[in-house]
């Protein structure tokens, strides 16, 4: 396993993290996916409080004191008692002192956020949380939270990114890496889509990639995403054979050849697919219909 510090601050995060929405499912066989994740040189999980997982995180890491945890105060307590609240709630939960870092789940309009911020730099201050992060903010949402913080910066967005889901590329990745903020990437599988049949052509072409490198699909997936050099993926699973398996998804890298091959599959994958989803459908608009057989009753007179 390898080690890549989280935005400035010099912590040093495995490559891949542990996600932890949905499990809860057969708590046994979860927390010895996860023991086995930490026994394996992965040393940070995320959970939020809105999962429901902060307990089974807490039996997880019973042998592994030092893992990183990062864990997220929902929207709906971001008034500035109830964020202190929520950070009490999810401490006694997760049966430790200080969590690592404490994100916000998704920005909330209705709160002003020098006041959720200002709660935050409280619970740095009191020794109760470590680090601040957000979750699910734009470039602008981002820069209004720096600017309401005072003291503290902001060390991690943590945003949908994935093969199929690549919005943050062009901009807040950038922006991200030029600000020293670490891009913590969830859902970085699709939810396990990439891997249904309607992907067949996509996976097809990563497992000739992978061949080379004796690596399997959702390990290219997940490579691809730490060659972004700023990204830290979080993939969730529940068995110990997929967390091995995620394992092997870091500790090496996919050559600069191959990583740009991939970009312009996935940019020829997609313009493809929007074609054929959006040409039926202009093909269907009344406005084209009719000015498909203005053309062709025209082109019949001449
Ligand atoms: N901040 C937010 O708003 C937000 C939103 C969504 C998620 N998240 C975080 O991101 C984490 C990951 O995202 P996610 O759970 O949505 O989706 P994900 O990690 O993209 O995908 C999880 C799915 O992939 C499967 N999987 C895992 N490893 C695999 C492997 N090696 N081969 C084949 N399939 C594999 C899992 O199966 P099994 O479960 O059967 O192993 C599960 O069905 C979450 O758990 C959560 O911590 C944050």
């Amino acid at each position: 396993m390898d080690y890549i510090s989280l935005g400035k601050t010099g912590e040093r995060l495995s490559e891949i993290g542990l996600g932890t929405w949905k499990l809860g499912v057969d708590e046994k066989k979860e927390i010895e996916a996860l023991e086995y994740g930490l026994d394996s040189g992965i040393n940070f999980i995320d959970t939020a409080e809105m999962y429901g997982t902060e307990p089974l995180v807490a039996k997880a890491i019973r042998k592994s004191k030092d893992t990183f945890i990062a864990t997220k105060v929902s929207p709906t307590h971001f008034r500035h008692d109830e964020v202190i609240r929520a950070c009490e709630g999810s401490l006694q939960r997760l049966g430790i002192k200080t969590i690592d870092l404490y994100q916000l789940h998704w920005p909330n309009k209705n709160v002003p956020i020098h006041e959720t911020m200002g709660a935050m730099e409280r619970l740095v201050d009191d020794g109760r949380i470590r680090h601040i992060g957000v979750s699910n903010f734009s470039i602008r949402e981002l820069e209004e939270a720096q600017a309401a913080l005072k003291k503290y910066e902001i060390v991690s967005d943590q945003i949908e990114y994935s093969m199929l889901v690549r919005d943050i590329g062009d901009e807040l990745l950038p922006f991200c890496k030029k600000e020293g903020i670490s891009v913590i990437a969830y859902s970085p599988l699709s939810r396990a889509h990439i891997f249904e049949p309607k992907y067949a052509e996509l996976t097809k072409f990563l497992a000739g990639i992978g061949e080379r490198h004796g690596k399997d699909v959702a390990q290219v997936a997940i490579n691809w995403l730490i060659c972004k050099g700023n990204v830290i993926p979080i993939p969730k699973a529940s068995s110990k054979k997929h967390v091995a398996d995620l394992v092997g998804s870091a500790g090496w890298r996919l050559s600069k050849n191959e990583v740009s091959s991939i970009n312009d599959f996935l940019s020829d994958y997609s313009r493809r697919s929007l074609a054929s989803v959006a040409k039926p459908a202009i093909n269907s608009h009344p406005f084209v219909t009719r000015a498909l057989t203005w053309l062709s009753s025209a082109g019949n007179k001449k």
